[in-house]
């Protein structure tokens, strides 16, 4: 059986990491920062990670929902503790689109309506509400178009106050910083006044955290940093540091009852055990606050090369903006500096490392990436 062909791959086979460098099976060292598409929060092959996953695998990888699991209680509490939403409660599931498709589900559920705002350039995931609102109609197929979805542009607040305003909108759906669509930044102001407009219309405000939370903004979700607190957050990506895991947040104003969403393998024991030891090294190593230091380090520094149109992001979340499109310069940091970065639309390049970044690491980089620039 040959594999379905849907991904452009480079010709590199990672077998190992450590940190924030991965290893091919030629033993090539790669500086990593991309973390498999900010999915890396920890580091890879955090020792604390490793043992804690290592014991649980001796006793219990999955058993279902239908019993009591501790860990799930576990991982709520710390999770709530960390984030400041000690107040909400957690669903469990296995991706972000997942997460998104239950965060809209829960959004429709509660107030009745379907109708939804998404923003330019978002992007929410492949499941069909999820990709409902992602605004990339080439990874739509015309099962996925089934409810209303108004794309509307980012920070313009007129345009959601006017669109909200007949309250027939069941949820607006943003991402706390735009990952795929580029490094955007809604502004605190903007995602004030949607927040006041969403509670007036009995809209649900969804905060899609999935590549911006846990830590890589500087703060545990990007969204704090407007001082806004949503009805749904959405996570994944850097919740399992790899270990394929998300959440939906979700405030005491959604009242569960039985079955109203489910999943087969959603907080299994593994997958609670990664995400619990996530959250103990993000906390006992202050990676929230190395990310924002190292990141404000990375982005003063990266502002210096010349021939850049824009360098933004918060903490470890960086776009860099060229003029000129990025696909050779990105393959040169790949093949001959051995550093991994990723891309968004043509021109820009994505900056997603490991929380740990060191500052020696950083300079590393900017080292290279100097080099490639010349
Ligand atoms: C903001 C955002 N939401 C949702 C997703 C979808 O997550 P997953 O690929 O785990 O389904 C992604 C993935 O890149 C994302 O960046």
């Amino acid at each position: 059986m040959n594999l379905f062909d849907v991904y452009p791959l480079f010709d590199i086979e990672i077998v190992k990491g450590q940190g924030c460098r991965t290893y091919d099976k030629n033993g090539t060292e790669y500086l990593d920062f991309y973390g498999g598409h900010a999915v890396i929060s920890i580091g890879h092959s955090h020792p604390y990670f490793v043992k804690k996953l290592s014991d649980q695998i001796q006793n219990l990888v999955f058993y279902s929902n239908s019993v009591i699991n501790s860990l799930q209680i576990e991982l709520a509490d710390k999770l709530g503790k960390i984030s400041g939403y000690d107040d909400y409660s957690l669903f469990l599931i296995n991706s972000g689109a997942e997460a998104n498709e239950n965060a809209l589900k829960l959004a429709s559920f509660h107030n009745g309506r379907s109708k939804v705002i998404a923003f330019g350039k978002s992007f929410h995931g492949r499941t069909s509400a999820a990709v409902g609102v992602t605004d990339n109609p080439a990874i739509k197929a015309p099962i996925n178009q089934n409810f209303e979805v108004e794309f509307l542009p980012l920070n313009d607040t007129e345009a959601v106050l006017q669109s909200l305003k007949n309250r027939v909108v069941c949820a607006v759906i943003i991402e706390g910083i735009q990952g795929v669509g580029g490094i955007q930044i809604p502004q605190p102001a903007f995602l004030k006044a949607i927040s006041t407009a969403c509670k007036e219309t009995g809209t649900v405000l969804i905060l899609d955290e999935i590549q911006s939370g846990y830590g890589r903004s500087g703060k545990f979700f990007a969204h704090q940093y407007a001082g806004i607190r949503p009805d749904i957050i959405t996570t994944a990506k850097g919740m399992g540091n790899g270990v394929p895991i998300g959440g939906v947040i979700i405030s005491p104003m959604f009242k569960p009852t039985y079955g109203m969403l489910g999943t087969t393998f959603g907080g299994n024991h593994l997958v609670c055990t990664a995400a619990i030891a996530v959250l103990d090294v993000l906390q006992h190593e202050h990676l929230m606050e190395n990310a924002l230091q190292v990141g404000n380090y990375l982005i003063n520094e990266i502002q210096k090369f010349p021939r850049l149109k824009e360098v933004r992001g918060k903490g470890l979340m960086i776009g860099i903006e060229f003029e000129e499109p990025v696909k050779k310069l990105r393959e040169r940091l790949l093949f001959e500096k051995k550093i991994f970065t990723g891309v968004s639309g043509s021109n820009i390049i994505r900056l997603l490392p490991p929380l740990c970044l060191t500052k020696q690491d950083a300079d590393l980089f900017l080292d290279r990436f100097a080099e490639v620039l010349k």
